[in-house]
Order: C-alpha cells, then structure tokens, then sequence
C-alpha cells in the first residue's frame, strides 16, 4: 500500500511507521510515498528528508481553510496514496479535503476518542491522575476525533508521576499500535 503521512510537528509517530515498512511490521506491505506538512519548519519534516523519504510542503498559515485543503489534496493526489495516514497532523480536515480520500484517511488520538478529543490529551489523563488512558486509531470524518474506531490500546499508568513520564508510555504505545493497525487495514483491505 502507498501511504502518505501528514504531520505538522515533530514526526515520532512518522518515523515509527517508516521505520516498520523497513524493517518492521509493514515491510513488504507498504512504502511512504510522501510525507507531507502544512509547517515547511516542521521538525518531522527535517526526520523524513534525512531518512532519504520524499517530503512536500504547503504552508496553511493564513490561508482558508477549503482552499488550503483543496490544494493539498491536489498535491497529494499526484502520489497516488492508498491511505492518508495523520501523524500529528494539528488541522481539522474541511470536506475539500476529505471527499477526495474518502473512507482512506486514519488518524492516531492518544485517548479513547469517546472520552476525549482535540489537544492536550495526555495532559488531560494526567490533570484527572487517571490509572490507564487508552491510544485509539480510527478513521477521520467531518467531525473532531470522532471517526469510526479501528483499534485501540490501553497505556497503563499507575506509577507515571510526572506528564513526561505519561507521555513516554503513551507514545511507546501509539508507535507499535499505528504500524499494527495499518497493517491490519492493509491486510483486510488488500491495499
Ligand atoms: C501524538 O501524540 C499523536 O497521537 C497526536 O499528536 C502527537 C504527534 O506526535 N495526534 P508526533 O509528531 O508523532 O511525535
């Protein structure tokens, strides 16, 4: 399957999936044909070009939001994706963007999306010094976080005394789980 990966940020969650169509649980099933942001100075960015990954750009900043997401699936669209997988991708998508990838966008939420959705999830967990929180991937719809589930995994965090300490098991979760998923989807979707 052809993956393209949007990220707006530092790309851990990018960098475990190209890491998994190397040498992981995605080799021989899928390859990143792009990775791509709405931040030209995304960290993420930098990651992707130095892993040897085609990266392309489109800054969102000032733009409306139907014709910034019309341009970049346009732009998307020449990679020919199976899936459009978010990755820290910080926008909500408008349907200019999501009609042309229908039913192909997933997105990673690092809480259970019935119980939390938007930013700030792992300080949520932390702030109600909840003992579990859970990683959901699901697929995107029109709404915030609230797409069908695909998978979901809990983090265990009794003991985790500090936010970076909740953060640290959260995202050693959400790299194993997002390469899972999409394998599974892959796999049943025959991508
Ligand atoms: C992750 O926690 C992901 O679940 C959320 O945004 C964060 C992105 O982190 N959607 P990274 O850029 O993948 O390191």
């Amino acid at each position: 399957a052809r993956l393209a990966i949007l990220l707006s940020g530092r790309g851990s969650n990018m960098l475990a999936l190209l890491e998994a169509t190397k040498t992981g649980v995605l080799q021989g099933l899928a390859e990143v044909v792009v990775v791509f942001s709405n931040k030209p100075d995304a960290p993420g960015l930098t990651f992707a070009a130095e892993q040897g990954c085609p990266v392309a750009s489109l800054p969102s900043q000032g733009r409306k939001r139907e014709i910034f997401d019309a341009e970049a699936a346009a732009l998307l669209q020449q990679y020919q994706p199976d899936l459009v997988v978010l990755a820290g991708y910080m926008r909500i998508l408008s349907p200019a963007f999501i009609q042309p990838f229908a039913g192909r966008i997933i997105n990673i939420h690092p809480a259970d999306t019935h119980q939390h959705q938007g930013l700030h999830a792992y300080e949520w967990a932390f702030d109600n010094q909840l003992l579990e929180t859970k990683i959901t991937v699901h697929l995107v719809d029109e709404g915030l976080d609230t797409g069908p589930i695909l998978a979901q995994q809990t983090v265990d965090l009794r003991g985790a005394d500090t936010l970076a300490e909740v953060e640290r098991r959260g995202l050693a979760v959400e790299h194993e789980l997002y390469a899972e998923a999409l394998r599974g989807l892959i796999m049943n979707y025959k991508l």
